[in-house]
């Protein structure tokens, strides 16, 4: 097991009813200026604004606000964010929402002390100094974005989807109630968990041994998606069922599970493409290409964790040889994500092509992985999905 260091910053107030007197006074630590970030317009339709808008009344906080985040968050809108926060000399950001709003936050948060473009955080042309502190209240169980400290945006102008990671941007308190979960669409449930169980898939699947405490966790972590997400599609309002994908959407990614896996996350930058050039579902991406990845990096030097995988997490029997358990687990895995999970199966249906895989696979770079991927390996995956 490497040095790591485990450093999780966040406050949660887990549950129901938990806004009452906690968010303003939450609020208040950080200043009296406000900005309200939020997407679409859900958070209205759920009565979640106005719970915000009430709670907030009698306190001394003055509130501005940002609307129409969009899913897959452009940089032109964390740009307007920043903008406000500096015009107004915004203390504290509200961010109110799924990953994309919380994410936008971050960069908006960082933008308040760049002067700039705050594209120039991702293509490594300005640094992030400082951020102004984020309380978030989550919509969404998929992303983990509530508790960590990296957020992904979107450039339409040149079709780049880039991430950053910096401690600077690990919200301050994060509020979960699984409650606000149960209008999200089905559509949108089955995404949050192929996201969710990526998280965990793409740290499980990493090339450092000796970490059998960390697998544990993991597998009860895959074991609580796959039994919960059905749950959740047939009684969108069971709270048990929100409740424990909330909370595992948060562990999954939160550094816990990690410690330090140089050679973790295989599928997320082949995702992160597809939602550049196509603006797709970022769990969806994931659902498509998780399993060909698996398909693709099997082989007798990878069988053990495929293996261990199937074993533990698929209940598969032991006594049954390695290569059989390892395609039966891609098999169950296809059947949870297409089936259970109703989530379409190849890129062919959603009219993507082959057109970009090779420009794709250029910028993506050699990964080195659970396995190592080179330009023509990303392609033949890519190509595995149509
Ligand atoms: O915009 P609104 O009106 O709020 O509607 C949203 C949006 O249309 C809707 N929604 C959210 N909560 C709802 C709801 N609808 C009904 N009831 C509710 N309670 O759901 C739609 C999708 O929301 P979005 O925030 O885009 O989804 P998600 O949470 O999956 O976030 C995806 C983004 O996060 C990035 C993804 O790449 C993508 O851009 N990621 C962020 C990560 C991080 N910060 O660590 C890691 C991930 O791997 C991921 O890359
Ligand atoms: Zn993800």
């Amino acid at each position: 097991m490497k040095n790591f260091v485990y450093d999780i910053p966040t406050k949660v107030y887990f549950g129901e009813n938990q806004l009452t007197g906690n968010l303003s006074n939450e609020l208040k630590k950080y200043g009296s200026k406000v900005l309200l970030v939020y997407g679409g317009g859900s958070i209205k339709k759920i009565g979640l604004y106005e719970k915000i808008i009430a709670e907030l009344k009698n306190s001394d906080l003055k509130l501005f606000e940002l609307s129409g985040i969009e899913p897959n968050p452009r940089h032109t809108s964390v740009n307007e964010g920043a903008k406000i926060c500096k015009a107004e000399d915004i203390d504290v950001i509200l961010a109110v929402g799924g990953g994309s709003v919380i994410d936008a936050s971050k960069f908006i948060a960082a933008g308040k002390y760049y002067d700039g473009d705050t594209w120039d955080f991702f293509t490594g042309k300005a640094d992030i100094k400082a951020a102004l502190p984020i309380v978030n209240i989550l919509t969404l169980a998929a992303t983990g974005s509530e508790m960590d400290a990296g957020g992904v945006i979107t450039n339409l102008d040149t079709k780049e989807k880039l991430g950053r990671i910096d401690s600077h941007l690990q919200p301050k308190v994060a509020f979960l109630d699984p409650t606000n979960t149960y209008t999200v669409s089905r559509y949108q449930t089955a995404c949050g968990s192929a996201d969710i169980l990526s998280h965990i898939i793409e740290t499980y699947f990493a090339r450092e041994p000796g970490l059998f405490m960390l697998d544990t966790v993991m597998e009860g972590l895959m074991k609580t998606v796959i039994k919960y997400t059905p749950i959740a599609l047939s009684q969108s309002n069971n709270y048990e069922a929100r409740a424990n994908l909330m909370w595992t959407s948060s562990w999954a990614i939160n550094g816990f599970v990690r410690a330090d896996k140089p050679h973790a996350w295989s599928c997320h930058p082949l995702e992160h493409e597809l939602s550049a050039f196509y603006d797709i579902t970022h769990g969806l991406g994931l659902a498509i290409l998780t399993p060909r990845w698996m398909k693709y990096v099997l082989n007798e030097k990878t069988v053990d964790k495929f293996y261990q995988f199937g074993v533990n997490v698929f209940d598969i029997d032991k006594r049954e040889s390695k290569t059989n358990v390892a395609n039966q687990a891609i098999k169950l895995l296809e059947e949870f994500l297409y089936n259970d999970l109703g989530l379409t199966d190849n890129l062919t249906k959603l009219n993507i092509s082959d057109e970009y895989f090779d420009t794709m696979a250029e910028r993506i770079g050699t990964l080195n992985r659970f396995v190592d991927l080179n330009k023509n390996d990303i392609i033949n995956i890519y190509k595995m999905c149509l």
